[in-house]
């Protein structure tokens, strides 16, 4: 990244002045933090979402609250940077996004039904992935087949959101079939208002889990099938390989990785060869 030498106002006439050297520093720290590379021009972005906070914790400027954050310790500091990686997320999602992979998912689990499946799904944001997931797993083999699905992100709020399991009634992406089949319909107070079977959400597990942690072991055995996608799109190129490198030693041989449509790894042919459209297999 670029340092910004001199701090002009990048953002004003409004109620705080975001300078270049802010912007800078907020690129710097949530770099740090969560690996997401924030473009220049993200100006208007990065006020919108952290003028919020400024104005929960009382503080006048960007500069100001910055200067807290990085002085703040223990639990309250934990839990201010937390919020500050909340903010900066994108967490875009939707039910059977890339339908394409959820066609591929039921011959990848049939071809693996003989034994015990573990799926990762990282990034999963506010869980109409894990959900897809685990309607397909239901759909395919059936609920109480031997498939457990660990549903992560580092956004600890979109989290309790997938946790919570409750949706819209008209969320993006759910067939009427599938409404019916797979959720319950809210009355009196919840009408609108979907949740998520108990059978299927029996399937997922969550985590809060920073793809950037330096301890993987935390996760457990190793899965056959991971779900990242839409995450490695705010990455830069040796952040990705990191991030690749990880989940080829979190993976079984032959361990099938499923990325987002604009995510392309074919640098990295010495741990994932293409194996469909953006289906890699674990080398
Ligand atoms: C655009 S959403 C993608 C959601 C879902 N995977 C999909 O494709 O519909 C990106 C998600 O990545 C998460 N994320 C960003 N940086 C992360 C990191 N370092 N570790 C784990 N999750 C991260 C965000 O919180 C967000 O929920």
């Amino acid at each position: 990244m670029n340092a910004v030498v001199a701090s002009q106002t990048v953002v004003s006439d409004q109620e705080f002045q975001l300078s270049s050297v802010d912007f800078e520093r907020i690129r710097q720290l949530i770099y740090q933090r969560a690996g997401i590379s924030l473009h220049a021009g993200k100006q208007a972005m990065v006020y919108s979402r952290l003028s919020r906070r400024l104005r929960e914790t009382s503080h006048r400027s960007f500069s100001e609250y910055l200067q807290w954050l990085e002085r703040a310790t223990g639990a309250a500091g934990e839990a201010e940077w937390q919020e500050f990686v909340n903010c900066l997320t994108t967490n875009l999602t939707a039910f059977f996004r890339e339908e394409h992979h959820f066609h591929a998912l039921t011959d990848d689990l049939r071809a693996r039904a003989a034994r015990p499946i573990r799926i990762w799904c990282n990034a999963a944001s506010t869980g109409e992935e894990p959900y897809s997931l685990a309607m397909t797993v239901a759909e395919t083999l059936g609920t109480s087949a031997q498939v457990k699905i660990v549903c992560s992100d580092i956004d600890t709020k979109v989290l309790a959101t997938a946790q919570r399991g409750v949706y819209a009634a008209d969320a993006r992406g759910l067939s009427p079939e599938r409404m019916k089949k797979h959720f319950m319909r809210g009355t009196g107070d919840n009408a609108g208002f979907i949740r998520i079977k108990p059978e299927l959400a029996r399937l997922v597990e969550f985590r809060s889990f920073n793809l950037m942690s330096p301890s993987w072991a935390a996760l457990g055995e190793p899965y056959d099938l991971v779900f990242c996608r839409n995450v490695m799109i705010y990455f830069d190129n040796p952040t990705q390989r990191k991030v690749l490198e990880r989940i080829h030693a979190a993976t079984t041989p032959g361990a099938l990785l499923y990325v987002g449509h604009s995510e392309n790894f074919s640098e990295a042919r010495d741990l994932f060869r293409l194996r469909g459209k953006t289906i890699y297999e674990r080398v």
